[in-house]
């Protein structure tokens, strides 16, 4: 550690010690056990206009007791039952209820069985803030083994934050008039912000619903409508009454009212077990506000075949009679795979055919994918509780590629890459992490749930073999069918199948192998030392570890942050895997995927192994093919000289995937002070003879942290000019110009390069953009007539505001309001951060807060990280977010996104200082959000130190090469 940062420790210490002091004591906030729910009614009548944000509604719970109790304990935030109303009546046995019951319009109406068994209520009906709960106390006690009903009206409102019913507004551009719409967003803890209900994951039940709403008006829901009536003793009001659903969680009810307009998709039918007359069908439309119905056919088009190939694929037919895809103005994350009501944003949605660049549309794909995919992995099987959210999204983000595989194969992409970089700081976590609070609940839906998930169900996927694996999956989805999953239930049901395929050995199970990558943070480095004279390989593997701790020293346990981790995996051997290696050298060059079967396992006992490999001097050897493991790999010296001899003659002999990761390990490893940084520039001398987009993203991605590391010193012209050296000469060889048979990929690589060479100021590009950009802002209908190739916008746009001035912003800024398109605004609003006045970056900032603006809720982080990423905007926006902390919306979890994509770049120990400020100052707020606040610092903290050790030795590097 180096000295000055030891200062810093003492402020780290008071700020993680009343953290942890806080988080020992956070409330047990899980429902009691004693009473499970089976079915709701639920009414919800919205009043989405303006002036008028009342909810009113009604609750019919049936539900069974475990355990005698007196209470019946609800969740139910900003809301309030009608005492009154409150009624617990006794419902018959099931078997009797199910010989009377055959008509599901009828469960409301048949609750009351005996009279004279209506439960006392006492009054009044209590409520518990911290724990988010209703409390009806009863005057006797529920019988164990026996059903009841409760009901109840109650009342809340519409709110305006993007999550629970939530109120929105759009301008409709054919009648210029402003619409209203109402829909909900509940996962993970906001169902109980619309009606009061047992809002925990494992508490399935079935739901009816019923949506009150004005005539002018359609809802939607889960399930297709039963029945439209009139509200009695409300004009012009109705009721939708929806079929009952299956059994599901409470985060996954949803619902809609809105004067959307839609268009139907084929629908999937099948024929269940080859009997003719059972066939059953499932009708897909894809709903958006009429205005932009126009772009909805490329959902029209995905959606059904993707439905159709996870049905095929794990043999588990979607249940639901129909299911809508909603595109919507204002939606807080990306999408929500509500059960046959999945609603997106519309930039993940819709594709306008007019204006959508590849990127765009390859987005819509991965993002349909990825909500159908939870149909089935969130949906059908949930996890048990969230500490286990990774069963969800690591699922849904594994299987959205294989449905991209094969029902878009054009788009080939690095998924899994991105989150290694902070899974290797020490304040990462555990993909499978105890959390309590709602708070902490919305913190780990991150890179490690999502993309670390995937990635080592990939590497099992690669393990065990396609055929055993989806086998073992198939079972767990039909085991496991409206009904919750812990990890080890995953395990298990792989386990199972791998013994009977033979494909482990009996006395080793599948738990085994995982929980040394779910129950424990990081990841290794597998070493290779080749002996080249006896033709053996002495392969290594030990955790890999970037930058240093913010926190304290480690033996100070009660002052770790990472306590309860730490404490999980010490059930472990401390941070070893079991790792499975799969190898090919330059004689096989084999990197089919049937060659991704590990050729040796490392494992927690045993750390190293040697194995015999290619004995010649001369031929190199490769491990991790495809780069399924989710481990990095080095290599002594002389293989990283021959395979950069390989990549200097011939490069494509390597597969692209692989070499990418050979440049994403080489500078990692450098970046953790492993490997010298020459390894990993001479590696990349041979890119200008690279044509292939994947190994030059992650060059690219490598290069650009150490510019960003270099914005704020004397050397950032010498880095600029090694970009340009890089990327000039496939500027020009690729040109600026789209062919109508250019693949995906292509026009991919031919927009970065275009982007690098723009950004790093080579003036033809330059040049070319601001002419563009006049050009459109001389149109006499800009609004219309824009002649930017898609494409090419982002790029076009930044550079021209970049080099512009107030004129060319403010053109951009009116164009923003009038895109009917919401990937053409995305790309305005990213483009409006690239000034480099300060004061245009200042105001624009200050729109973020300005509700008047114009900038959408959804919309304030964009704003914030486009300034951000600016070279020049970084300190006016990290100076913004710690003068408006507390202003900038309430959820703590956002406030940490929006701060981190703020810091991420800043690498002075004045800067961490302040951020340990910050935190410290706002410690109450942040208390539940550790894991976020402690990346935060690790980051800047792996930053500083990679500028102590890096930032010299790189600008002689720079200067000997002669820039
Ligand atoms: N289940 C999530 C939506 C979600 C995210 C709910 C965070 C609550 C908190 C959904 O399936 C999802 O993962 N959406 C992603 C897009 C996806 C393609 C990665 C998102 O919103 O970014
Ligand atoms: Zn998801």
């Amino acid at each position: 550690m180096m000295p000055p940062i030891k200062g810093l420790c003492l402020l780290a210490i008071v700020f993680f010690s009343f953290a942890i002091g806080e988080g020992k004591i956070l409330p047990d906030i899980r429902l009691p056990k004693s009473i499970v729910p089976e079915h709701y009614h639920v009414g919800i009548v919205p009043n989405i206009h303006e002036n008028n944000n009342a909810i009113e509604g009604f609750v019919h719970l049936d539900f069974f007791v475990q355990s005698p109790t007196d209470r019946i304990v609800m969740h139910a935030v900003n809301l309030t039952l009608n005492e009154d109303s409150v009624t617990v009546n006794p419902l018959p046995s099931k078997t009797m209820e199910m010989m009377r019951e055959n008509d599901v319009s009828k469960t409301s109406s048949n609750a009351i069985s005996e009279k004279s068994k209506v439960l006392k209520v006492l009054r009044p009906i209590s409520y518990d803030i911290e724990k988010e709960f209703v409390i009806i106390q009863l005057g006797s006690k529920l019988e164990e083994n026996r059903r009841y009903r409760v009901s109840f009206n109650y009342s809340g409102i519409l709110a305006s934050n993007l999550k629970g019913f939530y109120g929105s507004e759009y301008l409709d551009k054919k009648s210029d008039t402003k619409r209203w719409l109402g829909v909900t967003q509940f996962e993970p803890t906001s169902a109980r912000l619309a009606f009061p209900c047992l809002d925990e994951p494992a508490m399935k039940a079935t739901f009816t619903i019923s949506i009150g709403r004005r005539s002018n008006y359609t809802s939607l829901s889960n399930m297709p409508l039963v029945k439209t009536e009139p509200m009695s003793n409300n004009e012009g009001w109705f009721w939708d009454l929806y079929e009952k659903s299956v059994p599901m969680s409470t985060y996954l009810v949803a619902c809609l009212v809105s004067e959307f307009a839609f268009r139907q998709a084929r629908s999937v039918i099948r024929i269940a077990d080859g009997d003719r007359s059972t066939q059953n069908v499932t009708e897909i439309r894809i709903w958006a506000r009429s205005d932009a119905i126009e772009q909805v056919d490329r959902a029209v088009q995905v959606t059904p075949d993707m439905l159709e190939f996870l049905e095929q694929y794990f043999q588990v037919p979607f249940p639901l009679p129909k299911v809508d895809l909603v595109g919507l103005p204002d939606f807080s994350s990306g999408a929500m795979e509500n059960w046959g009501l999945i609603t997106y944003r519309e930039t993940t949605l819709l594709v306008n055919p007019k204006s959508a660049a590849v990127r765009d549309e390859m987005n819509v794909e991965r993002v349909i994918a990825h909500e159908l995919a939870h149909q089935w992995f969130g949906n059908l099987v949930t996890m048990d509780w969230w500490n286990d959210l990774w069963l969800n999204e690591g699922f849904a983000t594994y299987v959205q590629r294989l449905v991209l595989d094969n029902v878009s194969p054009k788009y080939q992409a690095l998924d899994f890459l991105s989150v290694m970089d902070a899974d290797g700081l020490e304040s990462s976590h555990a993909i499978s992490v105890d959390v309590a609070h709602p708070t902490q609940i919305t913190e780990i839906f991150d890179a490690i749930s999502y993309t670390k998930g995937a990635a080592i169900i990939r590497m099992m996927n690669d393990f065990l073999g396609e055929a055993t694996f989806r086998e073992g999956v198939k079972n767990y989805l039909n085991e496991k069918k409206y009904k919750n999953a812990r990890q080890d239930e995953l395990w298990q049901f792989l386990s199972e199948q791998a013994h009977r395929d033979s494909v482990l050995p009996l006395s080793l199970d599948v738990k085994t192998i995982m929980d040394t990558w779910t129950l424990q943070m990081g990841y290794p480095v597998v070493t290779i030392q080749r002996n080249y004279t006896d033709g053996y390989a002495y392969i290594q593997q030990k955790r890999f570890l970037r930058g240093v701790k913010p926190t304290v020293a480690k033996e100070d346990k009660s002052l770790s942050l990472t306590n309860f981790v730490e404490e999980k995996s010490s059930q472990l051997p401390n941070y070893r895997w079991w790792v499975p290696v799969s190898l090919t050298d330059s004689i096989a060059k084999n990197f089919s995927q049937s060659n991704t079967r590990p050729a040796i396992w490392l494992t927690p006992n045993e750390l190293s192994a040697t194995m015999s490999v290619d004995k010649n001097e001369n031929s190199w050897v490769i491990a991790n093919i495809l780069a399924t493991g989710y481990y990095r790999v080095n290599y002594d010296e002389r293989n990283w000289k021959l395979l950069d001899l390989q990549l200097k003659t011939d490069h494509q002999v390597i597969h692209p995937i692989n070499r990418a990761y050979l440049i994403d390990d080489s500078f990692a490893l450098a970046a953790a002070e492993i490997l010298p940084y020459t390894t990993a520039f001479n590696l990349i001398e041979y890119l200008p003879h690279e044509n292939h987009h994947v190994p030059w993203s992650s060059a690219i991605k490598a290069l650009n942290y150490i510019g960003r590391m270099f914005s704020y010193t004397k050397n950032h012209g010498r880095y600029k000019a090694f970009m340009r050296s890089l990327v000039v000469p496939l500027y020009i060889r690729l040109g600026t110009e789209f062919q109508p048979d250019d693949s995906p990929l292509t026009k991919l690589f031919r927009i970065s390069m275009i982007t690098q060479a723009c950004s790093h100021e080579f003036r033809p590009c330059v040049r070319k953009a601001q002419l563009l950009f006049d050009k459109w802002m001389d149109s006499s209908d800009p609004i219309n007539d824009n002649k930017i190739i898609p494409d090419l916008r982002s790029s076009t746009y930044c550079t021209a505001i970049k080099y512009g001035g107030q004129l060319e912003w403010e053109f951009a800024w009116r164009m923003s309001f009038n895109m009917t398109s919401a990937h053409d605004r995305d790309v305005i609003l990213s483009a409006l951060g690239c000034s480099r006045d300060p004061w245009i970056l200042i105001r624009y900032l200050s729109f973020v807060l300005d509700p008047k603006s114009g900038i959408r809720k959804q919309d304030g982080r964009r704003v914030m990280s486009a300034v951000a990423s600016n070279p020049g905007g970084r300190r006016i926006a990290f100076q913004f977010i710690m003068k408006h902390f507390d202003e900038i919306f309430g959820n703590p979890v956002r406030v940490l996104q929006m701060l981190s994509s703020t810091t991420s770049s800043l690498n002075t120990e004045e800067e961490l200082v302040k951020i340990q400020n910050l935190m410290v100052s706002n410690g109450v707020l942040l208390r539940k959000a550790q894991t976020s606040a402690n990346n935060i610092q690790s980051v800047v903290s792996a930053n500083i130190k990679w500028m102590d050790n890096n930032s010299e030795i790189l600008n002689q590097w720079f200067t000997s090469k002669g820039f």
